[in-house]
């Protein structure tokens, strides 16, 4: 176990089939304005809306609505939503959506009262949230299972005009007051978000696991966490609506970015920052993204993290060890990966996602390097990595 930390977590979970009823305990808590954020239309679909709406109304709220918040939400949609927030003289801000709907909030949330140009400050310069800026609360009725945005302080957001797709992780000050978790309110996921959601998931847990020489707790709650998700994604994709099954991968889902298994690790996350670079240049699927570079990203770190490699192989993927080299150990591990990632239907390369000869250097130049995992890219290594992904 590394360094100093403290650890503290205000988002308060609402879990289950009867999570909404959360909503009526919560609401009262906060003033009458309240700004409905959600996406492009699914939860009216779906019935989700309705069931808020009942609600919001049973609680005697003013319902302001701000719709349309895309996958991947943009600087310019930000700016939409600050000035309807302001317009509306907004108390509380309600998120029914996905990652998208929720790190959308939660930069509307800090901009409201911003004196400066948000994007700049908060994504470009990577300043936290001033003192004297009045924070809107936040509150999540989270519908796709993934991110972990319904409980932690990320908020992603897409510049098209300057291709970069920068995430900050802001403080506890900024996490969602509550959030409500129904798995059957994800049922209706189209397939290819859903599996997508699966690998962003094991994805957030790898890029904290692969890091460090130390032996620390965090991994082996990583351990389990990766498990679960295996074993419950194969049931998953066969049938969507298994209760089991889902609701074990949205409690992972949550656990896995909560900032619990970061605790004395230094982790990487460079696979979301190639992800990232190719959202920024292609609008892409955030985790089919990370899907269609991993396994080249893994493939060129692997001599360098190689201890835990083999840890991995054996410990999730259940390799036998006994009379290999520990680079057949770790090979096989990571070529059980990929099994189970083809299984699932991930997208496991980026010509599919719309990264050509044309865009390649953008995405080169958009991916930004990070220090804590086993190996520092230069711009040839994410080069290497990037073509070996296409
Ligand atoms: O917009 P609607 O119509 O709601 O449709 C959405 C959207 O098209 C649909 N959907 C969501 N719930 C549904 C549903 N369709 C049917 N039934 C339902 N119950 O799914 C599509 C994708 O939704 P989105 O919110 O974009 O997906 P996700 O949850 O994966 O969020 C992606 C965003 O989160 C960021 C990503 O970069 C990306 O911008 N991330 C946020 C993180 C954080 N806050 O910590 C960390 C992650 O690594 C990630 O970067
Ligand atoms: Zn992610």
């Amino acid at each position: 176990m590394l360094g100093n930390f403290s650890y503290c977590n205000p988002t308060k979970l609402y879990f289950g089939k009867d999570a909404l009823n959360g909503l009526k305990e919560e609401l009262p808590k906060y003033g009458k304005n309240v700004l409905l954020v959600y996406g492009g239309g699914s939860i009216k679909n779906n019935g989700i809306y309705d069931k808020v709406m009942a609600v919001l109304s049973e609680c005697g709220k003013t319902v302001y609505e701000d719709a349309g918040v895309m996958p991947n939400p943009t600087v310019d949609k930000l700016k939409e939503g600050v000035q309807r927030a302001r317009d509306c003289n907004a108390d509380f801000i309600l998120a029914v959506g996905g990652g998208s709907v929720c790190d959308y909030s939660k930069a509307v949330s800090i901009s409201v009262n911003c004196k400066e140009d948000p994007w700049e400050k908060y994504y470009i310069r990577f300043e936290d949230v001033d003192p004297d800026c009045k924070i809107i609360p936040v509150g999540c009725v989270l519908t796709m299972v993934g991110t972990g945005s319904e409980m932690n302080g990320g908020s992603v957001i897409t510049n098209h005009k300057q291709k970069l797709k920068i995430g900050h992780v802001f403080g506890e000050n900024v996490f969602p007051k509550f959030s409500i978790l129904n798995p059957e309110f994800t049922y209706t996921l189209p397939k290819y978000q859903m599996v997508a959601g699966f690998y962003d998931i094991m994805s957030h847990i790898l890029e904290q696991y692969f890091s460090g020489e130390d032996d620390n707790t965090s991994d082996y709650l990583s351990e389990g966490l990766l498990r679960s998700l295996i074993h419950s994604s194969e049931i998953a994709v066969k049938n969507p609506t298994d209760y089991e099954a889902r609701s074990n991968i949205m409690w992972t889902a949550t656990w896995a970015l909560n900032t619990l298994i970061a605790k004395g690790k230094t982790t990487d996350w460079e696979v979301h920052m190639l992800g990232q670079a190719v959202g920024a240049v292609t609008d892409a699927t955030h985790g089919m993204t990370l899907a269609a570079v991993s396994m080249a990203y893994y493939k060129f770190i692997m001599p360098y993290g190689l201890k835990k490699f083999v840890r991995y192989a054996v410990n999730v993927w259940g390799v036998n060890p006994v009379g290999k080299t520990d680079e057949t150990v770790a090979e096989e591990g990571l070529a059980a990966m990929e099994a189970w990632m083809r299984r699932i239907g991930l997208v496991m390369n980026l010509t599919d996602l719309g990264v050509n000869e044309g865009n390649f250097e953008d995405v080169v130049k958009a991916t930004l390097v990070m220090e804590g995992g086993y190996k520092v890219l230069t711009q040839d290594d994410i080069r290497a990595i990037l073509k070996a992904s296409l």
